[in-house]
């Protein structure tokens, strides 16, 4: 039986429609680095868009958390998963997602439903306690002293403002031990398999909740964790799934998983993890900001502990291991496949970078800790400036003489660092949503029109590459195999700026995906669009594929101003514009 099969075609003979998985890094949504949950690309519709699949939903969807990233090395903790999940867009509620989740667990999966255990909502001032989800569990069979509840860990929220509400978690008995007769969540025998949020509020900047146009169901369950326990086994590196890559790591090594667990399972989270980074098409490379810098630490620690199993670093054996990863997934992503040969590159060109200061910072490490004493900041920034230490490499080497490393002041030394070196990306990390305010709906619409003014103004064979957009400003990659003249710029500029002002109407279509390639509409992965599509056509001068949000009329936009030109990968040319009032 394969769990990701059998989920979704469960859900889908319950009247959902499968979605594709969308990209790890988000497309749109500037506030957060990775995609980090099932519904975080369903954001808007939650707030109330129409989907084009419509209101039952379900998928596998590529998450990537790297808030742990240290504690990868366990049994349980991985930088990259993935979530499966059922969405219910204003359409059922509490009592069919609960029924849902049980038969599925218990007539697909066929757990005995004294093996699960539930927790609902405990209530507070502002909302209730859940007496709903208490009863249709009862109804369902779960006895009375397998339903806790809770506060912290049945409210939802995927950010600090926007869609969110109470949850019921789903336990499973991992045990072969006698199972107790009452539940209690501190015990870790009860593992946590299934989470069904009912997303009823939004969360205000002010801290406050209004209802949400419509209630909507989102659940999500994550699927290594799920593995490891039907096949039973209390180490997520042990399932079917990772064996194929654990022998290889085996293999190439030539140490075995047995004693060496650490080492390798960080070797085979971190490669695997930088094998979807990189084989995303954003095009991610390693680099010292943003999604280019967790990518770098990535391959980094894993080339440290590949060291530290003796593997020979100039060997192969980065690319085995990916090859081994990209066999294992490329069934469900093809875009493993179809960017192989990108990964196996980003990886060896990252691996020769490092290996070149690898030696040295590791003889200036000892050095500095000969005596020792602590690691302060301006060491550890001296580690990571000079010979590419990330700095929990530099902890994790600490670590292993017990030695402590000033983390804050590091942090401090790279921020300042920071933000010598760039001035912009201001408020990435904040958290917070998808932005489908005034002004970020405005740079939707004008991003539409500059890719359309480069097909003209350029060449016709411009595409999208991708698009960020922030209050701040848009950014645009696309394909060109030349730095634009200060003349192509300008008529780029110019033209956006006519079509401003012309205010042509944007009108938005439903149309079959065929009917949509055929009457030449725009868009960046065809096979990732559902057979139904919208199509926003701006006048007569654009027509794109697009969720949307956009403005009406292209007249309220402003004034369009490029604001930099600029490489942002092999053939791939990025401006920055930003739009003034007119
Ligand atoms: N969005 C919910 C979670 O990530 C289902 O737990």
């Amino acid at each position: 039986m394969n769990l990701k099969d059998e989920f979704i075609k469960y859900f889908v003979e319950n009247g959902h429609k499968q979605i594709p998985s969308a990209p790890v890094v988000p497309e749109n949504d500037p506030s957060v680095l990775f995609n980090t949950a099932g519904m975080q690309p369903l954001i808007p519709y939650l707030m109330g868009q129409t989907h084009p699949y419509g209101t039952r939903l379900c998928d596998y969807q590529k998450c990537i958390r790297t808030n742990d990233l240290d504690e990868v090395g366990d049994k349980t903790h991985h930088t990259f998963f993935e979530m499966l999940g059922n969405w219910s867009l204003g359409d059922y509620f509490k009592k069919e997602s609960i029924t849902y989740s049980f038969n599925f667990l218990t007539k697909v999966l066929n757990i005995p439903t004294e093996k699960l255990a539930v927790t609902v909502y405990a209530g507070d001032e502002s909302v209730p306690f859940d007496q709903e989800a208490y009863d249709l569990w009862k109804d369902l069979g779960i006895k009375e002293s397998h339903i806790a509840s809770t506060k912290e860990d049945n409210f939802w929220a995927a950010g600090e403002t926007g869609p969110c509400g109470t949850d019921t978690e789903i336990f499973y008995f991992r045990s072969e031990e006698e199972i107790p007769c009452t539940f209690d969540t501190e015990d870790d025998r009860w593992v946590e398999i299934w989470n069904n949020v009912f997303m009823q509020f939004n969360r205000k900047q002010d801290g406050t909740l209004e209802p949400l146009p419509k209630k909507n169901v989102d659940t999500g369950m994550g699927y290594e964790r799920v593995l490891a326990v039907l096949e039973g086994v209390d180490d997520n590196y042990k399932t079917s799934l990772w064996k194929p890559i654990i022998n290889k790591i085996e293999e190439v090594s030539g140490k075995s998983y047995q004693g060496n667990e650490k080492s390798i399972r960080i070797i085979a989270d971190h490669i695997r993890t930088a094998v979807f980074i990189s084989a995303d098409n954003a095009g991610i490379k390693p680099s010292n900001t943003d999604q280019g810098y967790i990518l770098r630490r990535l391959i980094r620690r894993a080339i440290r502990h590949a060291k530290k199993l003796n593997i020979e670093i100039n060997s192969n054996w980065e690319q085995e291991i990916a090859i081994s990863i990209i066999e294992e997934y490329k069934k469900y992503y093809p875009e493993l496949e179809n960017n192989k040969e990108t990964v196996l590159e980003v990886l060896k060109t990252e691996k020769e970078k490092f290996n070149r200061t690898l030696e040295k910072g590791l003889r200036e490490f000892e050095k500095q800790t000969r005596d020792g004493i602590d690691i302060d900041a301006l060491t550890a920034f001296h580690l990571y400036d000079t010979y590419g230490f990330p700095i929990e490499l530099t902890e994790e080497l600490a670590a292993e003489k017990n030695l402590k490393v000033d983390i804050e002041g590091f942090k401090q030394k790279f921020k300042e660092h920071q933000e010598l070196s760039r001035t912009a990306s201001a408020g990435k990390f904040k958290g917070g949503l998808a932005g489908n305010s005034e002004i970020e709906t405005k740079y939707h619409t004008a991003t539409h029109l500059l890719n359309a003014a480069l097909k003209i103004t350029v060449n016709k064979d411009v595409h999208q590459k991708g698009s960020n957009i922030t209050p701040e400003r848009m950014r645009f990659d696309f394909s060109c195999d030349h730095k634009l003249t200060d003349e192509e710029k300008q008529k780029t500029e110019n033209l956006v700026n006519e079509w401003i002002k012309q205010g042509l109407t944007v009108t938005k279509q439903e149309m079959s995906k065929e009917e949509a390639i055929a009457s030449g509409a725009e868009c960046m992965f065809i096979e990732k669009y559902p057979d139904i599509v919208t199509v926003y056509s701006i006048g007569d001068v654009s027509k794109e594929l697009c969720g949307g949000p956009h403005v009406e009329n292209t007249n309220v936009l402003g004034k369009f101003k490029i604001i930099k030109e600029e490489a942002s990968s092999a053939g791939v040319r990025r401006i920055k514009a930003i739009l003034e009032e007119a």
